[in-house]
Formats: structure tokens, sequence, C-alpha cells
């Protein structure tokens, strides 16, 4: 049964931090998925632009497009419309400079529904988290594995692992709250560095993938945490269900009913009247 609940709004996220809450946070690109979300009690969607992995199928998240970001979250917010949404800015949507920054920002917000964006990056990008909030768009920030940089970090790998790395994530969580940020993301870095960043935020949400125990919240991909992508699972993922399981013998079930004739059956199956069927057969022939 469907259960309504209030909105989640920035106020909720910050009384939740306050209060010690932590806060679920998922990605999600569809319809379907995006409803089972909102009825589970998420409270933080990101219609990641790792969907050009999980649904489209590309090696990384460099193609995805403004229009293919746009499609999906729509969807998401008529799956979820109480969930606070976070659109993911793709690959070169606002590297080059402000103006594109805002204004992609907007579409989110103005086509899509969104609560807020996400960008990756750290002291480089505060002059777009501070154009963007200053049109009135809430910005979350994404430090450590930068996927959209991912060629420049040599691979999909912990970030911060060395004192200097670290100090440089440390200090980057800083200047992003400081020029806007409501929410940093830490993925990939390392248990005691995402605690120390956690303990020294003064009102950012500090959120954890793959980074320990100790952020105000964790984000997951769902794709990863029901055995959903094929080409690989990584460490930081719990996989809470294998569904991709589950599917995948229930399509070997219907490829093997279909064959011997078991499907469909007389309980998914329509009649009709002996008389009418008689009338059509002397109309036929
Ligand atoms: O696109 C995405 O899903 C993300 C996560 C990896 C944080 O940015």
């Amino acid at each position: 049964m469907t259960e309504e609940r209030k909105k989640i709004s920035l106020p909720t996220l910050a009384r939740k931090r306050r209060k010690g809450e932590p806060i679920s946070w998922l990605t999600c690109y569809d319809y379907p998925t995006a409803y089972l979300q909102e009825q589970a009690g998420i409270e933080m969607i990101l219609v990641g632009d790792s969907l050009g992995m999980t649904m489209l199928g590309y090696d990384s998240t460099l193609p995805v497009t403004m229009e293919d970001m746009i499609r999906h979250t729509q969807a998401v917010r008529r799956g979820a419309p109480n969930v606070f949404l976070i659109g993911d800015m793709p690959y070169m949507s606002y590297q080059a400079c402000n103006e594109d920054a805002v204004r992609n920002a907007g579409r989110f917000m103005a086509e899509a529904g969104c609560d807020a964006i996400k960008l990756e990056g750290g002291r480089e990008m505060v002059d777009r988290v501070k154009a963007i909030t200053a049109a009135g768009i809430p910005v979350s920030g994404h430090l450590g594995l930068t996927p959209q940089s991912v060629s420049a970090l040599g691979g999909f790998r912990l970030q911060g692992k060395g004192a200097d790395a670290a100090k440089r994530i440390v200090e980057d969580a800083k200047i992003l709250e400081e020029a806007g940020a409501f929410c940093v993301l830490l993925e990939l870095v390392p248990d005691r560095v995402c605690k120390i960043i956690t303990e020294r935020s003064d009102n950012a949400l500090i959120m954890g993938l793959g980074s320990g125990p100790d952020a105000h919240g964790q984000l997951l991909i769902y794709h990863d945490m029901f055995g959903l992508y094929p080409k690989f699972t990584p460490k930081m993922a719990k996989v809470f269900g294998n569904a991709g399981e589950v599917i995948l013998n229930g399509l070997k079930s219907y490829n093997k009913e279909v064959k011997d004739k078991t499907f469909p059956s007389d309980e998914n199956t329509f009649g009709m009247k002996d008389e009418d069927f008689d009338k059509l057969f002397k109309m036929l022939s």
C-alpha cells in the first residue's frame, strides 16, 4: 500500500544532522525504483550520471548528456514526489564556465523538479558553487574518487591514502562548505579522513560512499546493492539482495515455458463464449 510522507526539505535534513540521525541516500534512475525507494523511507535520491554505466551500458560516465539526465530525473521525481532529489551535473555541463553551470543547474530545478544539484571537484569549483548557490540552487560537492576525472586519478581507486592527499581533501571539504555547499559527498576515502571531515564541518552534511561509518549519512549505488550491474560489484558496496539472480532465474523460466508451451496457461488466458465463437466461425467460413 502506498504510504504518503512529508516532503523532505533542507530543514528536515539539517534537523536530522543536529539530532545525529543518520541519513540514507541512494542512486536511482527510473520511476518504479523511485517509487520503492520513497516507500522504503529513503530520504535522499541522487540521479547520478552513473546512469551512463548502470542504465546505458557505457564504460564511463563521460558520454552522459544533460538530456539523458533530465529525462531520467523527471521519471524519478514522478515516482518519489517527497524525497530530497539531487540531480548530478554531467560531464562538461559545468566545468567550462559559471554561465553553463547556472543554466544547467537551473534546468534540473525547472524541468526535472530537483531540490539540489551535485558537482564534482574541490577548491577549483569554488566559483561554480558560489554562482549556483547565488542563483538560489542548493549545491552538493563531491570529493575523493570523482568519476568524471577517473582518467586523471588513474582509475577507480581509494583517494587520500597518504597524509598530503588526505590533507587536501580535508581542506577542500571546508572550502566547499564555506563556498555555500549544503552537502559534501566523500567517495572512497579512508574512514579516518571521513571522520575528521565530519567532525570539522559546521553546517554541511557530510555523506559517505565507501568512506566508513562516521559521516552524517551514507550513499550507495542502487545497482551495486542488488547485484544489477553485470560488470563488477565494488568492495565498498554491500549486496542487500541479489535481484540480478532472481531476475535471471525468472527470465530462464520464461524462456523455457514459452518453448515447452507451459506458458501461457489457462490462468493467463482469456476465453470466448461458445455461441460467439460459433458465430465467428460461421462468419469466417
Ligand atoms: O553518478 C553517481 O552515481 C555518483 C556517485 C558515484 C556518487 O556521482
